[in-house]
């Protein structure tokens, strides 16, 4: 008999389009699986706290890139430019490395089993849990790209600049409302971000050679200190006053003119998602529930592409085996 049918079988099989998604997909084939990504996410954030909200990033930055795929997590090869270089991940997106230590121990333990698109989606929600946030159940199967699109990711993922207005019409087109929109901005509740995400902000916002207007002075001239003209723009600074803890002082600090990013700032100075950081700022429960439910929503999106597991998150598996 011809190899070629059952070749080409194996391959429909390994690169189908995931099915639904549910709870405890693993609970047969890995039951350990949310375990040991918690454990690692725990360890990582012993090592280096900043980390766990670096990991967390992930999933906006892969979902809304043809949807929740580890698109994001492919290096360059010759014939592919990843998404790690676009505009909004260069010199910005980090931790990489502690995806590939979750999906080493996975592989140790079940191996070909726990999608690395799975991985961001546990990894996210256990940055949440860990860093104080509330914790929740994630609906897992999902599959690994087979490819991901440089050109798109900088097509898609805002800028630091951008207002409410558009930020609302971008998470639309992913049937995100205005209440997802700004209790997913709250994650920006943990880690920090760069000077350079900021300069126009502090010195030429509108190109009129002057500061946000929106900026309390006070926080202001915190941040003229820490971002003056000559800086370094990789420094960072935190994203909210207590950037370590998953909370509600995110939209405490929006509400007195100390938010760190124009896009953070803007849901404040905009009337249709004011009253979204009024609500959250005064009531923590209110934020969790709505975060929750835009994580979710987050990670459902999906581009009903073949996927396949792939052994290491950084390359397609045809790339380590020859076929
Ligand atoms: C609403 C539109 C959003 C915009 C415009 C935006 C933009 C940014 C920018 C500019 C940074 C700092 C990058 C740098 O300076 O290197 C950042 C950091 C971050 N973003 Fe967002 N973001 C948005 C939504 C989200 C969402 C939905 C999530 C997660 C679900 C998220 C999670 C994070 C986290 C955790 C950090 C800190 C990462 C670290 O410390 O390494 N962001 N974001």
């Amino acid at each position: 008999m011809s190899l070629l049918p059952s070749l080409l079988f194996v391959l429909m099989v390994t690169m189908a389009a995931a099915g639904p998604l549910c709870p405890g997909f693993y609970s047969q084939t890995c039951p350990q699986a949310e375990a040991i990504v918690r454990d690692v996410m725990r360890k990582a954030m012993a090592t280096e706290p900043r980390s766990v909200a670096s990991v967390m990033r992930f999933q906006f930055h892969d979902c809304f890139v043809n949807g929740c795929d580890a698109s994001l997590l492919l290096d360059d090869t010759p014939s592919m430019l990843g998404e790690k270089l676009a505009l909004s991940n260069i010199n910005s997106l980090r931790s990489f490395e502690v995806v590939d230590e979750i999906k080493e121990a996975l592989e140790k333990a079940c191996p070909g089993v726990v999608s690395c698109a799975d991985i961001i989606i546990m990894a996210a929600r256990d940055a949440v849990a860990l860093t104080g946030g509330p914790d929740w159940e994630v609906r897992l199967g999902r599959r690994d790209s087979l490819t991901a699109s440089q050109e798109q990711s900088s097509n898609i993922m805002p800028s630091p600049r951008t207002n409410a207005s558009s930020l609302i019409d971008l998470f639309s087109k992913y049937n995100l409302s205005v209440q997802d929109l700004v209790a997913l901005s709250g994650s920006h509740s943990i880690g920090e971000a760069r000077c350079f995400s900021i300069m126009f902000r502090l010195y030429n916002q509108s190109g009129l050679g002057k500061p946000d207007p929106a900026i309390d002075p006070g926080f202001r001239a915190t941040l003229d200190k820490l971002c003056p003209l000559d800086v370094d723009q990789n420094v960072t600074g935190a994203l909210d006053a207590t950037s370590r803890l998953f909370d509600n002082q995110y939209f405490k600090d929006l509400v007195a003119g100390r938010g760190f990013l124009n896009s953070d700032q803007t849901l404040f100075t905009f009337p249709q998602t004011r009253e979204y950081v009024t609500l959250f700022s005064n009531d923590e429960n209110e934020f969790f529930k709505a975060f929750v439910e835009g994580m979710l929503k987050l990670g459902e999106l999906q581009s009903g592409q073949p996927g396949e597991i792939r052994t290491n998150c950084r390359k397609v598996n045809s790339q380590a085996v020859d076929v």
